[in-house]
This record gives structure tokens, C-alpha cells and sequence, in this order.
């Protein structure tokens, strides 16, 4: 099965020139894949820069339309070609007080519209993973068996908040992976990746443990890193 790698750009870059520079740089790599699938989650306005590459948006809300300043709706991204969302992401979850219960209606609305989600869930530092790892799984797809559902169509990122870059970048250890990963797969059949400070030392830590991808924070910002992190996984 083909591994996958998404880079998720968060609001960066912050001019046009530097996101056309960035895309330059990894299109090449990105695009001649064979044994993974690369994924783009650039800001909503950089994303009709991205051409021939499966493209990734950051985050959606839950209704289709309406009364609602500066939201975008999942209809609207998959008319316009954007076939992925993440949804979840700890920035969200942490800086914008999205709650499981939002978290769960995006992702409803999502599956609807026919977009692929890439749910991120993990543990704050000193949070008991489990419990936490637990409770976002069962309120972020709660009833999900309603929506029009294939199993292909989600994807859980395990992401622990503390082994995110800026937020300190402790590498999460491949014990502690390996342990999340056996845990998430006795609830959710499906591909699992792994996120935190990913780059080319350490991504086989994660992938060697049995995750089927991962998301790419700060190092999918330098054009060489990725291109090395996906010639590394190719071959
Ligand atoms: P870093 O790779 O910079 O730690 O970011 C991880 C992340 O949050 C990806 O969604």
C-alpha cells in the first residue's frame, strides 16, 4: 500500500512569490511518486497555485453555504478540485477553541461533500494519551457511520501536541508511537500517520513501528528537506 506524506504548510508562506518558489521547489518530487502519495495542505489562497498535486486544505467548516463571514464550505473545496481536508489539527483545537463537538460536525460535512479527512488527534503534555486519544475518537466521529462513508475516505493523524516543532519538538520516542498506534487500531481500522517534528533523521522511527504516512509541519517548508524526506520513502 502506497505511503502517504503531507506537508502541511500551515499560514505559511506569507507572500505569493515564496509559495511559488516553495511549490517549485518540491513539484518535481512530489508529483513522479510511486510508492507514496504526497498531499499539499497549503492556506486556502495558495492552493489554486498547486497544479498536478493532490491538494490539502487546513480546515473547513460545517455548513455548505450561508451567513457565515469567513468560512469556507466543503462543497466549495471539492468544486474546485481540493479532494482533502484536515480537520482537527491541535492549532485549531488550541488557538481557535474548536471543540470535539465542531470537530465532529466539520467532519460530517466533510465526508457529505466527498472530501478524504485526515483527523488529527493527540495528547497535550503531561495528558494521559489514551484518555484523551479515546475521548476525541469517540466524539470526532461520532455517528460518522451515517455520512456517505468509504473507509478510504478518513485518515487519523496522531499527532502528540508536545512533539510539534514550535511547540518545543520533543521527538516523540518509537516506543511511545508504536504504543499509540496499537491503541488507535483497536478503534479505527483504517490508515494511521504519524505528525511531530517529522523530517529525513527521524521519519523511519515512525514508519519502521507500522504508520502509513505522515504530516510534515515545519520541514515541508524547506523545499530540500521534503524533496529528501520523499526520495526516502520512495525508495
Ligand atoms: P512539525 O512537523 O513542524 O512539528 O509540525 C507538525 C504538524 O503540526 C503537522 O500538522
Amino acid at each position: 500500500m502506497k505511503k502517504i506524506i503531507i506537508a502541511n504548510w500551515k499560514c505559511n508562506p506569507s507572500t505569493i512569490q515564496e509559495a511559488k518558489k516553495l511549490y517549485k521547489g518540491i513539484k518535481k518530487a512530489a508529483i513522479k511518486t510511486k510508492k507514496t502519495e504526497v498531499l499539499i495542505a497549503a492556506p486556502f489562497i495558495w492552493l489554486p497555485l498547486l497544479k498536478n498535486v493532490k491538494k490539502c486544505a487546513q480546515n473547513c467548516f460545517w455548513e455548505e453555504k450561508g451567513p457565515y463571514t469567513g468560512e469556507i464550505g466543503p462543497k466549495m473545496l471539492k468544486d474546485v478540485g481540493i479532494d482533502y481536508v484536515i480537520i482537527g489539527h491541535s492549532e485549531r483545537r488550541d488557538k481557535f477553541n474548536e471543540t470535539d463537538e465542531m470537530i465532529n460536525k466539520k467532519i460530517k460535512a466533510a465526508l457529505n461533500a466527498g472530501l478524504t479527512v485526515i483527523l488529527c488527534i493527540g495528547e497535550n503534555k503531561g495528558e494521559n494519551a489514551q484518555e484523551v486519544i479515546r475521548r476525541q475518537l469517540k466524539e470526532d466521529l461520532k455517528d460518522i457511520e451515517n455520512c456517505k462513508l468509504k473507509i478510504e475516505n478518513l485518515i487519523i493523524a496522531y499527532e502528540p501536541v508536545w512533539a510539534i516543532s514550535t511547540n518545543g519538538g520533543e521527538i516523540c520516542s518509537p516506543e511511545h508511537a508504536k504504543d499509540i498506534l496499537g491503541f488507535i487500531k483497536q478503534k479505527f481500522v483504517g490508515k494511521i500517520i504519524y505528525g511531530g517534528s517529522v523530517n529525513n533523521e527521524i521519519i523511519n522511527n515512525y514508519l519502521n513501528v507500522g504508520y502509513e504516512g505522515v504530516l510534515v509541519g515545519g520541514a515541508s517548508l524547506i523545499a530540500d528537506e521534503f524533496v529528501n524526506l520523499i526520495n526516502n520513502v520512495e525508495n
